[in-house]
């Protein structure tokens, strides 16, 4: 009677837990207008395309557990769709966005309500446009506080400031992308680079507006630096300051300090900064990382720290002293962004998967599509060509008639196939003296089957076809371990033994070394089409992509939910 009496007890204090811990999620209902809006930046007023008139646009701020309904109401004219970057969006991939593998995009006047529960996931993440070039101002923060109650593995400042990395045309983006895309030649480079939609100090008709962080003497603050940038890897660094890295996509790290960090598109880094300096103000500043044999944009963009106690100078010019500027690496420093790269372990031991089912081999890089008529204004690339990249020599081509997981959930035959290849369809010296007969791949719409809860790796090696390059190679639907990387062509013999399996870093977005490799591991266990693709937007136009189509496990818990209502029509 009296173990009884203490056994309902106890189920019923367990049962209040539930009960709270269920109270504590919350849904986020919001509402993204897309709309134009006049933005003034480098003296000139642009109608650039935006969330609800902000620029960059509103902060998403949930918890883990929480679920969000997000009505995204199109007033823009062009297509658009949302993606909602490192979310794992489980058994969900219609709340995804990226038009045409997932969704067909929002048209002009219409709406899609995204909704998506957030499952064990915390940390730093981001939303952005993925339609064609929107996302140069359609973008913003997604931050995943831990669910109430549940700690975080470092002491956590009081302070938490987003710094989201964007880049700037002074033309509209989806101009540049069209002369692109009839020239076949590069697109134009970015005329500044943004720390929260400003570009700073160092750029013409700006100054008034660069953004300003008072800090107060002894103070620590968390920095949620992401790289929102459409087309450049960057370093960051801030003058006299130390960063102690605690968090990459969403996962967090051992933590370790630096004075710089290198953050590809797509990715986000947590650092913690303490104010431990004299008094003053002082610059933080990003600066392009450019690994490719091509032209870029080299200028700065800066923001302030301000000490709340910095010293005012007096007499003549009498005001604010000038900020101190942080040393930056050269824009071709591979070793240091390397050796930041390399540092990253996560925080504890990792649940990698040993047993490898799919062994995967992908090269990563640009080519050539050769004209029939070189040099005619469709042919401006390299010597009268048009650029291309690939995977494994497959130039992706997004399908216009229906999104590929519709394709695939309705049986819908001729929207894309499934034979994108495991390995290289031809084996070359990657990184060597490529001949010129490789440099031109073949157009499609290629998936890759992977059976539910397959182990999977993949080698991701970049190839030396037109320039080496970082390319920040993003999978949607999932977060992988970082299990290896180097330089030069993958050794099938060597290099696995070098594999860190104990504590490699978890990510959504990897850089393969410029002329390397990268080897990544995950499970299958989340059924749908899964874009992977290099985040430089200019190489994803060209076709650097290909999809992951992972099939349904058992029973309901293992399958792709229903498709809702009212997925935008095709
Ligand atoms: Cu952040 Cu497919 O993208």
């Amino acid at each position: 009677m009296e173990s009884l009496r203490r056994f309902s007890f106890v189920s019923f204090i367990a049962l209040l837990a539930y009960f709270a811990f269920l109270a504590s999620a919350e849904l986020h209902v919001r509402k993204f207008v897309i709309e134009p809006k006049p933005v003034k930046r480098l003296c000139r007023t642009h109608q650039s395309i935006t969330v609800n008139g902000q620029f960059p646009g509103p902060t998403l701020e949930v918890r883990n557990g929480d679920s969000v309904a997000i009505t995204v109401i199109n007033r823009a004219r062009y297509n658009i769709s949302i993606h909602w970057h490192g979310l794992r969006q489980l058994r969900n991939p219609w709340a995804d966005g990226p038009e045409y593998i997932t969704q067909c995009p929002i048209r002009p006047e219409q709406s899609y309500t995204y909704r998506f529960t957030i499952e064990d996931q915390e940390g730093t993440l981001w939303w952005h446009a993925h339609s064609r070039w929107l996302r140069a101002t359609v973008y913003g923060a997604l931050i995943i506080y831990p669910r109430l109650g549940s700690p975080y593995p470092f002491s956590m400042p009081k302070r938490d400031i987003p710094i989201l990395l964007g880049e700037w045309w002074d033309r509209n983006p989806m101009d540049v992308l069209r002369q692109a895309q009839f020239t076949g030649a590069a697109a134009n480079v970015s005329d500044a680079y943004t720390i929260n939609g400003q570009p700073g100090d160092l750029y013409r008709c700006s100054r008034s507006e660069t953004m300003r962080f008072p800090i107060f003497p002894g103070e620590t603050v968390q920095l949620r630096v992401i790289n929102a940038a459409m087309n450049q890897e960057l370093f960051f660094s801030v003058a006299n300051h130390q960063l102690t890295v605690v968090e990459t996509d969403s996962a967090y790290t051992k933590p370790f300090t630096t004075n710089v960090i290198m953050v590809g598109p797509g990715q986000t880094t947590n650092v913690l900064l303490t104010a431990n300096q004299r008094p003053g103000r002082y610059y933080m500043a990003a600066r392009a990382y450019n690994s490719a044999n091509a032209p870029f944009d080299n200028t700065t963009t800066t923001a302030i720290f301000e000490y709340v106690n910095a010293p005012t100078r007096r007499g003549r010019g009498r005001g604010q002293i000038a900020p101190v500027f942080p040393v930056l690496p050269g824009f071709n420093d591979t070793a240091t962004a390397t050796a930041f790269t390399n540092r990253l372990r996560y925080w504890k031991q990792a649940p990698v998967p040993l047993q490898i089912d799919e062994n995967l081999f992908f090269t990563v890089g640009l080519g050539l599509i050769n004209c029939t008529n070189p040099n005619s204004p469709r042919c401006q690339g390299p010597n009268g060509t048009r650029f291309a990249a690939s995977m494994n020599n497959m130039s992706f081509v997004l399908p216009r008639r229906n999104s590929v997981m519709q394709a695939y959930y309705q049986g819908m035959p001729g929207i894309f196939t499934t034979d994108f290849p495991p390995v290289p369809p031809v084996q070359f010296d990657y990184t060597g003296n490529v001949s010129r007969g490789l440099w031109q791949p073949v157009k499609g719409t290629k998936a890759y089957k992977l059976k539910y809860k397959a182990n999977v790796q993949i080698i991701l090696q970049d190839t030396s076809i037109v320039t080496l390059e970082n390319h920040p190679m993003h999978l949607h639907g999932y977060q992988f371990y970082v299990v290896g990387s180097g330089f030069g062509n993958f050794n099938p013999r060597t290099d696995p033994a070098r594999f860190n399996l104990f504590d490699p870093p978890e990510r959504n977005t990897i850089g393969t070394p410029p002329g390397g490799w990268v080897a990544i591991r995950f499970v299958a266990d989340n059924p749908g089409a899964w874009f992977m693709h290099c985040h430089i937007d200019s190489h994803l136009g060209w076709g650097l992509a290909m999809v992951f189509l992972v099939e349904n496990g058992r029973g309901q818990l293992q399958s792709v939910q229903p498709p809702p209502l009212d997925l935008p029509r095709c």
